[in-house]
């Protein structure tokens, strides 16, 4: 039984290191027309957004090591596909109007930044005043 279970963790940390050889690309593509808010409404996107919604992720060591590399890739990829601060600008207005809304939406309902990101990066949660402040921009 011992025998079997160190069997066991000795092929665990080898899966472990050789998943440290499955390439991901953690690319941060340039900022080709990034959003131009009131410098509070930027402030609060950049603190809680940009590492997911912006060509300007700030990758954090864990993020080099598999597995949890492969869920903070598909995040930045899900996020920025959904909505990219880096390439605001060049949305046709109808559809910026409808991410600002989507946007209210997310925040009323707690639901960004993910809960995942706020464990690791409290500071990014949104207080009242912040959540108010991109409120009155979405409604401008
Ligand atoms: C840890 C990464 C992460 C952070 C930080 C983050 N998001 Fe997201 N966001 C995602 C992912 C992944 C999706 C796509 C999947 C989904 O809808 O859950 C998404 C989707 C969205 C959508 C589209 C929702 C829809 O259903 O159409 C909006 C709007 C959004 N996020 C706004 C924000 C705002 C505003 C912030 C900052 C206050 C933020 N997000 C912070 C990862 C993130």
């Amino acid at each position: 039984m011992r025998r079997i279970k160190r069997t066991f963790f000795v092929l665990l940390i080898l899966v472990f290191i050789g998943i440290q050889f499955v390439e991901v690309e953690r690319a941060n593509p340039p900022v080709t027309a990034d959003i131009n808010p009131p410098t509070e409404v930027k402030n609060i996107f950049k603190n809680s957004c940009y590492d997911c919604h912006s060509n300007e992720t700030k990758w954090p060591w864990y993020s080099k090591i598999a597995p949890i590399s492969w869920l903070i890739v598909n995040d930045v990829m899900d996020g920025r596909k959904q909505l990219n601060f880096s390439e605001w600008e060049k949305l046709y207005s109808a559809n910026r109007n409808k991410l600002k809304k989507e946007i209210l939406e997310q925040i009323n309902k707690d639901e960004m930044p993910t809960d995942i990101y706020t464990i690791m990066h409290p500071g990014a949660k949104l207080d009242m005043i912040q959540k108010n402040t991109i409120k009155k921009w979405v409604s401008q």
